[in-house]
């Protein structure tokens, strides 16, 4: 089978500053595909033109075999293509319940006015939608928390519930920004054990981290360097090519 997404030859620039540079990559299916690189390499902007915040000055991105470059964020996450964020982004007044039900909203194939008038699919498809929502509830260990708006949580729980959100879409391809950032070192190992269990149900991974612990659940890793990939390979490889430490180190 070929990729689930490609990165094609993209470059951009804002303003005068150029930030990515003719980067090409591929993301087996089924993998967890990590990229790493020093503050600044561009792999948020990267990200952001993968999920389709941004258009890339130059370049494509083809998601499951098509061309998905000039397509928006919802077209995206509808095909299976959810993305966490550097800062975690949860709806602050809602609950822990209330916001992975708001995320599967997409899934619903229920139209405005239905869900307006309350009419039964739209009350099977909201008490499938809690039902699951207690399901992966359990499963990241968000129990005690169910009822509480997840703004009242601590920045490392509120990762949890923005993955947990994530998750609800059942995407294919799950792309997570520094996910383990205000975790705590159990929390950074709880979020591994997550990965890891997602990834053996079925559902491909591109992590972006500065954390080398958590960067050990991936099978391959591209190292991005000032707008360039300068090495792929196993994690064990990157930590021992000389152009990603001096990447790194300066040295
Ligand atoms: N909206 C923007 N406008 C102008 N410059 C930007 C914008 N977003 C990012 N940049 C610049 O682009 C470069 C790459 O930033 P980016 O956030 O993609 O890096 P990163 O690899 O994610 O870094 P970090 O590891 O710190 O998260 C940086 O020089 C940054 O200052
Ligand atoms: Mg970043």
């Amino acid at each position: 089978m070929g990729s689930i997404l490609e990165v094609r030859d993209v470059s951009h620039r804002f303003g005068g500053l150029q930030v990515l540079k003719g980067v090409s990559f591929d993301v087996a299916p089924g993998s967890i595909t990590g990229l790493i690189g020093p503050n600044g390499a561009g792999k948020s902007t990267l990200f952001n033109i993968i999920s389709g915040f941004l258009t890339p000055s130059v370049g494509d991105i083809v998601f499951l075999g098509q061309t998905t470059t000039d397509r928006g964020i919802a077209a995206r996450s509808r095909a299976g293509l959810q993305r966490t964020f550097q800062t975690p982004q949860v709806f602050r007044d809602l609950t822990v319940r209330e916001n992975l039900v708001a995320g599967c909203h997409m899934r619903g194939r229920t139209g405005v006015l239905e869900a307006f008038f309350g009419l039964p699919n739209v009350r099977r498809e909201m008490a499938d939608a809690r039902r699951r929502a207690d399901e992966i509830i359990e499963r990241f260990d968000l129990g005690p928390w169910r009822e509480i708006p997840a703004g009242e949580l601590p920045a490392g729980r509120q990762r949890m519930v923005e993955l947990a959100r994530a998750v609800m879409c059942e995407p294919k391809l799950l792309c997570l920004d520094e996910p383990s950032s205000g975790l705590s070192t159990t929390e950074v190992q709880t979020l591994m054990e997550t990965l890891e269990r997602l990834n053996a149900d079925g559902m491909t991974v591109l992590l972006v981290s500065h954390d080398m612990k958590l960067m050990e659940v991936t099978s391959m890793v591209h190292a991005l360097c000032f707008g360039e990939i300068i090495a792929s390979g196993s994690l064990h490889a990157m930590r021992e090519s000389p152009r990603v430490r001096e990447a790194y180190l300066g040295t």
